[in-house]
């Protein structure tokens, strides 16, 4: 039996591009058993007609606050009352701002004050939109207000654009909510009381990094963000409270999962820091490129006819989770970085973990066939510090897939903390 059975879902549609899949939404929805009912925004109705989704959907579409009409039948705080899950897919740049900043200006934003249903979004705008700081923090505050933010994917953009912004596939939306749903989840994942990491914030970075060289190329590497995002997931389903500082990756957000895009090593550092001074746990699991243009160009780098080489000055990038290791012990979370490495793997893996002062290490050989960047599959060592011993805990896993490898560190991290909590003198009871 669907977990949308019987559900009131109050589909909100804003005015973007991806409105015209708002339609095959819609009829997911009604195959997998839920009510719909479609309030769109002035704005939408420019991208899809409201007639479609009433044909869709069985049920007059809601267009206007002021509607005597239909206020005579189902007034808007009736309908802010049926709805068990306020769905807004796409949610637009502007449209998030609104509802993050409680305007109540259209029936769909003075429904989101009115309700106290599920709030899910999917954001789709364009990839500069996406990544402006504005909407970002807009972001933030909507997930902090209990909104779980379904995506948005990475990709090709309708505008020309790669890069993240698209809409999640309805397919992807109704199996979020699914998820969400039969987890017993409210508006986010740390809603989820029951699991064994519920009540705790865990920050993760993920992905490459990307340091401009000049406005149309730069430096990065491999990196496929799997293995964060596995991570992620992992944390989510365990009823953490899950923010993902993520490189560009074309990956879906995993349901439940707050994510913070950025691009250049500098900026996941700022994050980080910014992030990892009210979480419980720091995973650093992104390829951070090491190196940066000094001086990236202005303008687009001209080829010269007259040099047959180019020398670039690179500076180093700040290590990030070094820094976030070395925040003072009331801020700072417990650590766990990962070393990928092509030989004497135990050696170098227990030296990054001494010289970057970490909590725990996930080292991989990634000179293996099948394994490391891009692979679906991983092996595993963890290495742990332990207090009062001078080898370090360790644990060698068998050839897992990255969920299996994902369950088993956070499983490692969350026996690391508790061990933590027990040995702190401000957690223990009082004799
Ligand atoms: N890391 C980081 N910031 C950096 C470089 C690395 O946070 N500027 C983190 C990675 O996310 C990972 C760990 O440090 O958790 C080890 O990354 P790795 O690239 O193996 O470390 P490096 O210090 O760059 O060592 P190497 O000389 O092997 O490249």
């Amino acid at each position: 039996m669907s977990p949308l059975l019987g559900q009131r879902i109050l589909l909100g549609i804003s005015a973007g591009i991806a409105a015209y899949k708002s339609a095959h939404l819609a009829r997911l929805l009604k195959k997998a058993g839920a009510e719909v009912r479609v309030v769109m925004t002035d704005g939408a109705q420019a991208f899809i007609t409201p007639l479609t989704l009433q044909a869709l959907t069985g049920e007059a579409v809601r267009t206007s606050l002021l509607d005597p009409e239909a206020e005579a039948g189902m007034g808007h705080i009736e309908l802010a009352r049926w709805a068990d899950t306020l769905l807004v897919a796409p949610a637009t740049a502007d449209l998030m701002a609104r509802l993050a900043h409680g305007h109540a200006d259209d029936l769909l934003t003075t429904l989101n004050l009115a309700s106290d249903a599920r709030r899910v979004m999917a954001p789709a705008m364009n990839q500069a939109m996406w990544r402006h700081p504005a909407t970002q923090r807009n972001a933030e505050r909507l997930a902090s207000d209990g909104w779980q933010l379904l995506g948005p994917a990475a990709g090709d953009q309708a505008c020309g654009d790669v890069g993240p912004g698209r809409m999640l596939e309805p397919e992807e939306i109704v199996t979020a909510l699914t998820v969400g749903e039969s987890a017993g989840q409210g508006g986010d994942a740390s809603a989820n009381a029951s699991g064994p990491a519920a009540g705790l914030t865990i920050t993760l970075t993920a992905g490459p990094t990307r340091e401009p060289l000049d406005p149309v190329r730069y430096l990065t590497n491999h990196s496929s963000g799997k293995m964060g995002y596995a991570l992620a997931a992992s944390a989510a389903r365990l009823g953490a409270r899950v923010r993902l500082i993520s490189g560009p990756v074309s990956l879906a957000t995993p349901p439940g999962v707050e994510r913070i895009d950025v691009e250049t090593a500098e900026q996941m550092h700022a994050a980080a820091l910014r992030l990892a001074v009210d979480s419980d746990a720091f995973i650093g699991c992104a390829a951070v490129a090491d190196y940066r243009a000094a001086a990236p160009a202005e303008h687009k780098l001209k080829k010269r006819d007259d040099a047959e080489s180019l020398t670039l000055e690179l500076v180093k990038n700040p290590d990030i989770i070094a820094a976030v290791a070395a925040l003072p012990a009331a801020q700072r979370p417990l650590v766990v970085g990962f070393a990928a490495e092509t030989q004497d793997l135990e050696h170098y893996a227990q030296d990054k973990l001494t010289r970057k002062g970490l909590d725990m290490i996930v080292a991989n050989d990634v000179s293996l066939a099948g394994q490391g960047f891009g692979a679906d599959h991983n092996a595993a060592l963890l290495l742990w510090r332990r207090p009062d011993a001078t080898t370090p805990g360790r644990h060698q896993t068998a050839t897992l897939t990255k969920t299996e490898l994902a369950d088993t560190i956070l499983h490692h991290l969350l026996e690391r903390l508790s061990a933590r909590q027990a040995s702190d003198p401000h957690t223990q009871d009082t004799p």
